[in-house]
């Protein structure tokens, strides 16, 4: 169960990737997101391939190092750098030692096999997720810890012995949670864990995710690049186009009432069981292909493909705020 305490808080924070021989910001990954997410709960994100979501995850984890922005875990500043009047970061960055935090925040791969070194046996790679924050005081307690984690993401004690390529992909990425939990972690980003696997096994993983957030009250950013995955699992729900957060709300809300226009159009695209629904849903398709981020519109990064763009929306930015109680978005329509 979430609490009303929030573990993560995280304010205009940016990513940009600079080029090397090319003058500018580079590619603009991550645009000024702020959101926060409460202990216990699962916050989906998600947005077409591409918008910024993998690297979100990670900046939040500091695996990359933010251009600007603030991260606070659990009442700790992990990074701060605000963004100065004319949007530069003022360069004052308060950067956090991650080591106490490298055990609490914890990720989940998408692609299984390349996140898991081939060279070592399954037990290697837990075992070694367990030395380095040196939690097991003897070989018999890390050989029953590695034992229990395995029987706890439905693998065998003899699985221990084998290397990663002997494993289908299901099993890899039941491999990969294992890593995860066996530091015993706070907070686990899970950076599309099904979308690489069999649709069949897609619900045992996710099934399995959902029990151990129960059993460990873990907290999850839950990325996916498909609103049908995360409505289920997720409290509240954030959408990103381009690298912005364009609407964030209490996930039934967001999928009853999307008030951005982004938002609508995903929403149209995924069928709805509710037949009501379905008949008041109109399928919108978008113009155009996605924008590059190295080159992003002005004003309102989804200007280009916006089916309710006015000329305001190519000259200023909108803001991301509180549009009804728990429910955000960054658009002008919604201004008036
Ligand atoms: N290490 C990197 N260097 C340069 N550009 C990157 C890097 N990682 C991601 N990008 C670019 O940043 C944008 C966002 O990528 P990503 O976060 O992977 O999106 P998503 O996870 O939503 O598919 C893309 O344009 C991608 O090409
Ligand atoms: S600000 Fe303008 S372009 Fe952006 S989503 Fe709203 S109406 Fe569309
Ligand atoms: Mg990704």
């Amino acid at each position: 169960m979430s609490s009303e305490k929030n573990l993560l808080e995280v304010t205009k924070l940016r990513k940009y990737f600079p080029i090397k021989g090319v003058k500018g910001p580079g590619v603009q990954a991550v645009q000024d997101v702020s959101f926060f997410i409460r202990k216990g709960e699962t916050l989906g994100l998600v947005g077409e391939s591409g918008c910024g979501k993998t690297t979100l995850g990670r900046t939040v984890l500091r695996l990359y190092e933010p251009t600007g922005g603030k991260i606070v875990y659990d009442g700790n500043v992990l990074y701060d750098n605000p963004l100065g009047e004319d949007g530069k970061p003022v360069g004052r960055t308060l950067a956090a030692n991650m080591l106490p935090y490298r055990r609490k925040m914890q990720i989940i791969f998408q692609d299984p096999s390349a996140s898991l070194d081939p060279r070592m046996t399954v037990g290697e790679i837990i075992g070694e997720a367990i030395d380095i924050h040196k939690l097991a005081s003897g070989k018999g307690e890390r050989a029953d810890m590695i034992k229990e984690l395995l029987g706890k993401v439905g693998l065998n004690t003899e699985h221990a012995n084998r290397y990663p390529h002997e494993f289908s992909g299901g099993q890899q990425q039941r491999v990969g949670i294992a890593r995860a939990l066996a530091v015993k972690p706070e907070f686990i980003v899970c950076d599309e864990p099904i979308s690489a696997l069999d649709v069949s096994i897609q619900s045992q993983v996710v099934n399995m995710l959902e029990d151990m957030q129960q059993e460990m009250g873990l907290t999850y950013l839950f990325i996916a690049h498909d609103l049908s995955v995360v409505r289920h699992i997720s409290s509240r729900i954030g959408v990103m186009y381009l690298g912005s957060m364009v609407e964030l709300g209490e996930s039934y809300e967001l999928n009853r009432n999307p008030i951005h226009p982004y938002t609508k159009t995903l929403l149209s695209a995924v069928p709805v069981p509710d037949p009501q629904l379905s008949r008041t849903r109109q399928r919108i398709v978008l113009e155009g292909d996605i924008p590059s981020p190295m080159n992003p519109p002005s004003g309102c990064r989804f200007h280009t493909r916006c089916p309710y763009a006015t000329p305001r929306c190519s000259q200023e930015v909108p803001v991301f705020k509180e549009h009804e109680k728990g429910h955000w978005a960054a658009c002008h329509l919604l201004e008036s």
